[in-house]
């Protein structure tokens, strides 16, 4: 039997991502480095290789690449795309898919819906009869403006109308908020360590289908630390293609055995009921602390937000990054906004450890900070 995950400590550290490490979790990071080709860490990687599917609810594998998330994004085009690839852009991270897209010299299209606004599928039906494409980047969660995508509902548009491959940034909903990488039909699932996972940043793991992989067969030139079937052949031998980020590796590990101590699904529910929280909260002291009425303060339209992290705009009269530093005066990281958003908007990570409880003590922080004169 697993032990049951020991008490998470106060949280007052609500970036949405990095996301907070727990003490136990940072604990693991101090063991020994050793030799990634180590019998050690061979075992070490084989549990992750274990726990990872689990999570990306897939029968693949799912190998883990060093870097961070955009590395990611980049493999997963360098390596499925030879000319034409839709992005589907609601925020500033499909922004930059879309950046990187046109980087790489592909012919990058993008299809863009207003910030804060969920992705209609008959738009992406309707783009898709326009145009063959090869692939359709999505990213689930847009961490900068607090709206998670209906992706099923995406991927399954994508489906009906093309062989494009449904490519999908899941860096701040994996682990917080379902991404069924199979039952939805996904074909490239990335994500980074550092936000609903909760391990310190550095590990991309990724999944890939079999579509996926055919297509990237036919691509000659997919880079070398881009090469996704570099990392899924050596995977398949139980290692990384380089040297990983050994301490990382045991961090994530112990959060995987924390995750499936508490369960995907239960670990879901608690993401849904923190987002609910704060509309619960807004709701009830919004309107007298000066916010827009009630849970119109969030950023994101009902029905979309994200359980993940939450967008708000301050009471008028008060600048987002000004109540931002009263925050950090009393203690409390929070995002301040992000691209576009910068000045009007904040953002509450509520990803990975974080409880119930520790919302109530940032509320209260925030009454204190929006009552200062
Ligand atoms: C949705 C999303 N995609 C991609 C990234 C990029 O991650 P990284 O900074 O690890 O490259 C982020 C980071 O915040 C993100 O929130």
């Amino acid at each position: 039997m697993t032990a049951p995950p020991r008490r998470t400590e106060p949280i007052r550290f609500f970036l949405p991502g990095p996301s907070y490490v727990t003490e136990e979790t940072r604990e693991a990071m101090t063991a020994p480095v050793v030799g990634h080709r180590s019998k050690a860490f061979r075992e070490v990687y084989a549990r992750l290789a274990a726990g990872l599917p689990e999570v990306f609810r897939t029968r693949r594998d799912v190998p883990v690449a060093t870097g961070s998330a955009t590395l990611g994004m980049e493999l997963a085009l360098v390596s499925t795309v030879r000319s034409s690839v839709l992005h589907l852009v609601a925020g500033a991270f499909s922004e930059r898919w879309h950046a990187i897209g046109t980087a790489l010299g592909r012919s990058a299209d993008r299809l863009d819906v207003p910030w804060g606004q969920a992705i209609d599928p008959d738009l992406v039906h309707r783009a898709l009869r326009r145009k063959r494409y090869e692939a359709v980047t999505v990213v689930h969660n847009e961490t900068s403006t607090g709206v998670i995508q209906p992706l099923a509902e995406i991927a399954a548009a994508v489906r009906e109308q093309s062989d494009a491959l449904v490519v999908v940034d899941a860096v701040s909903s994996l682990g917080g908020a379902p991404v069924e990488t199979d039952a939805w039909g996904l074909d490239v699932v990335l994500t980074g360590s550092q936000k609903a996972l909760a391990a310190p940043p550095g590990l991309v793991p990724f999944t890939a289908s079999e579509r996926a992989e055919e297509r990237a067969g036919a691509i000659e030139h997919r880079g070398w630390y881009t090469d996704l079937l570099r990392y899924l052949h050596d995977h398949g031998e139980g290692g990384t293609i380089t040297t990983p980020a050994v301490s990382v590796a045991y961090a994530l590990d112990r959060q995987l055995r924390r995750i499936a101590a508490e369960g995907i699904e239960a670990r879901w529910r608690r993401h849904a009921s923190l987002r609910d929280r704060v509309a619960r909260w807004l709701d009830g002291r919004g309107g007298e602390l000066g916010f827009a009425w009630a849970s119109e303060a969030l950023a994101a339209e009902p029905g979309v937000r994200s359980p993940t992290v939450s967008c708000l705009r301050p009471p008028p009269g008060l600048a987002a990054p000004e109540l931002v530093a009263r925050l950090a005066a009393r203690g409390f990281t929070l995002g301040g906004g992000y691209g576009a958003w910068k000045a009007t908007t904040f953002r509450i990570g509520h990803m990975g450890e974080v409880a119930e409880a520790d919302l109530d003590d940032l509320f209260t922080a925030i009454e204190e900070a929006t009552s200062e004169s």
